[in-house]
């Protein structure tokens, strides 16, 4: 998919679906770097093993010099900065509760990681993106064309995700850097799956979420691993400030 010798920055990569996103950009030829808060050292040995290149970076999205750390340590190692993937968010150990009852420091913290964080990235990548151009894919979610219901801090945080790719794209697109973002339909992860700590609540959300999709089933993060790598490879030279909405047809947006 045109991704061979390409340098790939995933943020959130340690765990989850950006665990996947490393694994397929490095099946497709890319030099992977999976940059987290937590310890990135399962990701890197799983790409290894599957006989890809990947390179392990502590970041920290919140502060804006470990962010630019992390983008310096990618282009010493690679000697570029190809495509980024904007992953890392607070979303896993957030609870489900009445936008009345959310706690005014999560709000905050939703937007400091979420909204404030994915700029600070953007940010770091740009110089060395600049003279080459490249490719930046947010990762936005479909609860913010369906309201989803009692996470209103972490709906209204991707809904800025997805607003700024648009401003991003026509602010670089003379560096023929392209911004697009991803709405992903509700995945199973272990994130998405402790939302909720009963489960009669989790049921209900998962079999609502079945069967208001076109495709009558569960979506995994495999299902949005290709559309990432189209995103990130040559293959998308002429899409900016878009969104894919990738969500087996809950939503037809
Ligand atoms: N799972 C779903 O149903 C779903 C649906 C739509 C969108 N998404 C989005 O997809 C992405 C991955 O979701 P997931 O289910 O794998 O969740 P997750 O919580 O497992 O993954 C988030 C990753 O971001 C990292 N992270 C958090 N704060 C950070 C920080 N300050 N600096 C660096 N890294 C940080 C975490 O350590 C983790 O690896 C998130 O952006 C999420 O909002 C998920």
């Amino acid at each position: 998919m045109g991704l061979k010798g390409k340098t790939v920055i995933v943020t959130g990569g340690a765990r989850g679906i950006g665990q996947k996103y490393c694994l397929k950009l490095a099946s497709e030829g890319a030099n992977v770097v999976c940059a987290d808060i937590l310890d990135p050292a399962e990701t890197v040995k799983l790409v290894e093993e599957a006989g890809g290149v990947c390179m392990g970076v502590h970041v920290d999205i919140t502060d804006v010099a470990s962010t630019e750390a992390m983008a310096r340590a990618a282009f010493d190692r690679f000697g570029a900065i190809d495509a980024l993937v904007n992953n890392a968010a607070l979303y896993g150990g957030l609870k489900m509760a009445p936008f009345y009852e959310l706690d005014e420091d999560e709000w905050d913290k939703v937007f400091r990681i979420n909204v404030k964080g994915t700029w600070h990235v953007c940010k770091a990548v740009f110089p060395y993106m600049k003279e080459k151009g490249g490719s930046i894919i947010n990762i936005s979610s479909t609860s913010i064309i369906q309201g989803v219901p009692l996470l209103c801090h972490y709906v209204a945080s991707k809904g800025a995700v997805w607003s700024m790719t648009r401003t991003l794209a026509n602010e670089l697109g003379e560096y023929n850097i392209r911004v697009n973002s991803v709405t992903i339909g509700y995945t199973l992860t272990d994130a998405s799956m402790s939302l909720s700590d009963n489960k009669e609540d989790f049921d209900a959300n998962y079999n609502r979420n079945i069967s208001d999709r076109a495709l009558k089933r569960g979506m995994m993060p495999d299902d949005v691993v290709g559309t990432i790598a189209f995103l990130a490879s040559d293959d998308s030279a002429f899409i900016t400030g878009q969104n894919l909405n990738v969500d087996g047809g809950s939503t037809h947006y």
